[in-house]
């Protein structure tokens, strides 16, 4: 397997609220090497956005961060504070999926790219604006030595959100987190978004975590992806493999529940996830699982091996033998 760029291990995250403590991210594991694209799909409330805001350094005080973020060999976690911001924005930088609070609308936006880019390297405005035109012309914005003088209202909303991607790679970064960069945008425009971002992986290899909601995405442009519920991951491996055998009834369950041809009607799954202000000691899919039994309420289950997978489910094995594989 090629060397991994982003590794996180055993990534847990709380937060103290009013209510209590909350659980967001109970032990995530996450390895992206150069040039791959990570899909990381699961439901509103499973953990995607903080665990990667936290691998950011971008979280609230609120917020308790254990476990490790390795970035291309340098630990984040505990890491002092200049030393996180001196890395975000230029090795690891993130796409949300509001283009326009990322953008200050009363500066043009030629010189938010250029002030991104002097934020990092020791570089002449004029240098620097012409190669914010150039990073106008990468992401697909025609007369990108025009456009950079404009303010954000002058643009579209797929528009702004190539900005966005623009200012994002605008030191190179070895990581492009990418948290629903499509969501807020119209179907024609999100297909053009996510040819962006893969042309960004393919012409720089810049490592992509794409994240979102809809397993058509990740079907689409992602090498591998990991399934999050309730703060953990339940399944990861290649999207061949698990489009081809999902094996965590999770999946199972998010798989068919993607439009098919002749059916046109979702499939959701029953029931809502755990509260993460007391989170189940077992599996917390377990209440929502069709192949429940006592045991799987019993302990966290981990990931293991199954089937070129890594699956979080106990009975794994017993469903594909049982064909129970709905
Ligand atoms: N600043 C915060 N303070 C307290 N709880 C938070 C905070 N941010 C997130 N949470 C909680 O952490 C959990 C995980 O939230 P997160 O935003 O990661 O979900 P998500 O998977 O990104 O969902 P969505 O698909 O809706 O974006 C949720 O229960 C959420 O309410
Ligand atoms: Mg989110």
């Amino acid at each position: 397997m090629a060397e991994s760029v982003l590794s996180i291990r055993d990534l847990r995250v709380t937060f103290q609220t009013q209510m209590g403590e909350l659980c967001a991210v109970r032990g995530v594991d996450v390895d992206i090497a150069a040039g791959e694209i990570l899909g990381v799909v699961g439901e509103s409330g499973s953990g995607k956005s903080v665990s990667f805001l936290a691998a950011m350094g971008l979280l609230p005080a609120t917020a308790t961060v254990t476990g490790s973020v390795m970035l291309d060999g340098v630990e984040l976690i505990g890491a002092k504070k200049k030393l996180v911001r001196s890395i975000r924005g230029r090795l690891m930088s993130m796409v949300f999926q509001d283009p326009l609070s990322a953008l200050n609308p009363v500066h043009r936006v030629g010189d938010q790219i250029v002030e991104m880019i002097q934020s990092h390297q020791k570089i002449d405005e004029t240098k620097a604006f012409a190669r914010a035109v150039e990073l106008l012309e990468i992401v697909g914005i025609p007369q990108p030595d025009e456009r950079a003088k404009q303010y954000p209202h002058e643009f579209s909303g797929g528009m702004r959100q190539r900005v966005v991607i623009a200012m994002a790679i605008a030191n190179n970064p070895k990581v492009l987190i990418a948290d629903e960069p499509t969501t807020a945008l119209d179907v024609t425009v999100q297909a053009q978004i996510l040819e962006v971002i893969q042309r960004v992986q393919q012409s720089f290899g810049t490592a992509v975590v794409l994240i979102t909601h809809d397993l058509g995405v990740i079907a689409r442009v992602a090498d591998s992806v990991n399934v999050m519920y309730a703060g953990r991951n339940v399944e990861s491996g290649s999207v061949q493999d698990l489009f081809d055998h999902p094996s965590h009834p999770y999946t199972r369950g998010l798989l068919s529940s993607l439009p098919q041809e002749g059916i046109e009607r979702l499939v959701p799954i029953a029931g809502f996830p755990p509260n993460m202000l007391a989170p189940p000691p077992g599996c917390g899919f377990a209440p929502r699982c069709p192949h429940v039994i006592q045991s799987c309420n019993a302990s966290l289950p981990s990931l293991v091996p199954f089937e070129g997978l890594m699956t979080s489910c106990i009975r794994a094995d017993e469903l594909r033998i049982g064909g129970l594989r709905s």
